[in-house]
């Protein structure tokens, strides 16, 4: 064995760590960040298992963002979603294969597309709007939830309201409600657990609805290469027609399975995310009169824009939706800042512990969009998307949205948090949310709150870059 000089070492016993982490991961890390600061090694893999480094520090999470592409393989954690997302999803695979599906996968989620699903995004939020209960208290949680799991049917699988459309909507939504109930995510953990014991069973059902989903996105993919290319007549923009097209070096494109589980890990990574951050958005503002008013209010479309961003970024690491990015796991012994960490250390950079350093964001529990107006956090101070070779694709997709549905609610109609609601972070799925759901009050207002959107935002919704 190397002498080893890992980040200070939790001292309590492995058991403990593992449980106090899975049941409020919250509590865990506020507690380690005052006890041992930003970087630590805990046993939360347990007694046998390799040492688990959680890192915020901005230097070491900057040295591993940037780290040569051999330095790190991926942590065996994402095996869990391999149920849902199949074996040829962008997260399941390592390496050169890993990069070349990235590469296939990027430019359909990046630059000026964005303003092809401006109208895609803003009309499917104005449907949801105009259902909603008016006058009375609603949680607001199942309503984002709708809007963002349509805005990947219609915007990246490209799917037009219809039979196929609302069966996937049904399907999707109850699947994914049913994964997030604790029995259900154990048996993603434990693969002792995936017995099907026919339709009455939690697996048997879970391997029925998927097996319904698979049946309604193949056919989808198979009717869609038959049109190609354009035998409709028209340009198509969404995602999936982009992918159809889309070779890599070597002149090879996507197999239907290939095609399929992308589709598959877009919606499960892309849905909930930008439902549980816009939750929390909603939450911050609605609680912060002076933001609301502001974000009403501002007569210049420039401000008003930076405005939102701060707001969405500020939202984005007061709870970050993901505590952490994906474990990389060291394949040789590895110097991280002024620490030795032997062959098989998981490496964690935790967005949780980074962003409530006081250094970088003085009073760090307090919701201050301004932060973000005064000054530029550098990709290791302020990473809610992950970094380096695994950072999320869906980044600029998802702020865009964010944006552009968190601005359309507010424009169409007076808010109000309703009184007397515990709000903690809890886990949901793969998300951290807020425990109520979010409980409102909404009176749509005969002329929408001007607060116009200008074309070359989608540029500007930056994170720190
Ligand atoms: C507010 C919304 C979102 C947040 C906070 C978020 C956060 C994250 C984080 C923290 C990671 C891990 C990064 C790392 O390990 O360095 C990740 C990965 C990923 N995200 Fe997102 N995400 C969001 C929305 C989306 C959307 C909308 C999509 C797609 C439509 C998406 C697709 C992905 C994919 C495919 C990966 C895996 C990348 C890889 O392994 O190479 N995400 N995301």
């Amino acid at each position: 064995m190397p002498t080893t000089d890992l980040p200070p070492t939790l001292q309590t016993p492995a058991f403990l760590q593992i449980l106090n982490l899975v049941r409020d991961p919250i509590a865990f890390f506020d507690h380690h960040l005052a006890q041992q600061g930003d970087t630590f090694t805990s046993r939360v893999l347990g007694p046998g298992g390799p040492p688990v480094v959680f890192v915020g520090n901005p230097t070491s999470v900057e040295q591993i963002f940037t780290a040569p592409l051999e330095t790190f393989c991926l942590g065996q954690v994402t095996h869990v979603f391999r149920p849902l997302t199949g074996d040829r999803s962008l997260i399941m695979l390592d390496g050169s294969e890993h990069l070349r599906q990235r590469k296939l996968l990027m430019p359909p989620l990046h630059g000026q597309r964005m303003q092809v699903y401006r109208e895609a995004i803003t009309t499917i939020t104005l449907e949801v709007l105009r259902a909603l209960p008016q006058n009375r208290p609603i949680t607001l949680r199942p309503y984002l939830a709708d809007i963002t799991l349509q805005v990947i049917l219609r915007v990246v699988f490209g799917l037009e309201p219809g039979p196929r459309y609302a069966a996937l909507q049904t399907l999707i939504a109850e699947m994914l409600e049913a994964i997030t109930q604790p029995f259900y995510s154990s048996c993603f953990f434990f693969e002792f657990l995936q017995q099907d014991f026919g339709p009455w069973s939690p697996w048997g059902h879970f391997v029925r609805q998927m097996g319904e989903i698979d049946r309604l996105v193949y056919a989808e993919i198979r009717d869609r290469r038959a049109q190609f290319p354009g035998a409709s007549g028209r340009q198509r923009t969404d995602v999936l027609s982009l992918l159809l097209t889309a070779h890599d070096e070597a002149g090879q494109g996507l197999t239907d399975q290939e095609l399929r589980d992308q589709l598959m890990t877009l919606l499960l990574l892309g849905h909930e995310t930008t439902a549980s951050s816009l939750a929390w958005a909603m939450y911050w503002v609605l609680s912060h009169p002076a933001v609301y008013q502001q974000l009403r209010a501002d007569p210049s479309p420039s401000n008003a824009q930076d405005y939102l961003t701060a707001v969405c970024n500020e939202t984005l690491r007061l709870y970050p939706i993901a505590l952490i990015a994906q474990p990389r796991i060291a394949k040789t012994d590895y110097d991280l800042s002024d620490y030795h960490c032997p062959a098989g250390t998981v490496l964690v950079p935790c967005i949780y512990l980074a962003h409530r350093r006081p250094e970088v964001f003085p009073e760090p529990l307090r919701f201050m969009p301004e932060r973000f107006l005064n000054r530029q956090f550098s990709p290791a101070e302020f990473f809610p998307f992950g970094g380096g070779h695994r950072g999320c694709i869906g980044m600029a997709f998802s702020l865009f949205e964010m944006r552009l549905i968190l601005q359309t609610l507010l424009n169409q109609g007076d808010w109000e948090l309703m009184a007397n609601q515990q709000v903690q972070p809890v886990r949901r799925g793969i998300t951290i949310v807020p425990s109520s759901g979010v409980k409102v009050r909404y009176t749509a207002s005969p002329v929408p709150i001007a607060l116009a959107l200008n074309s070359a935002d989608a540029d500007r919704a930056s994170v720190a870059k």
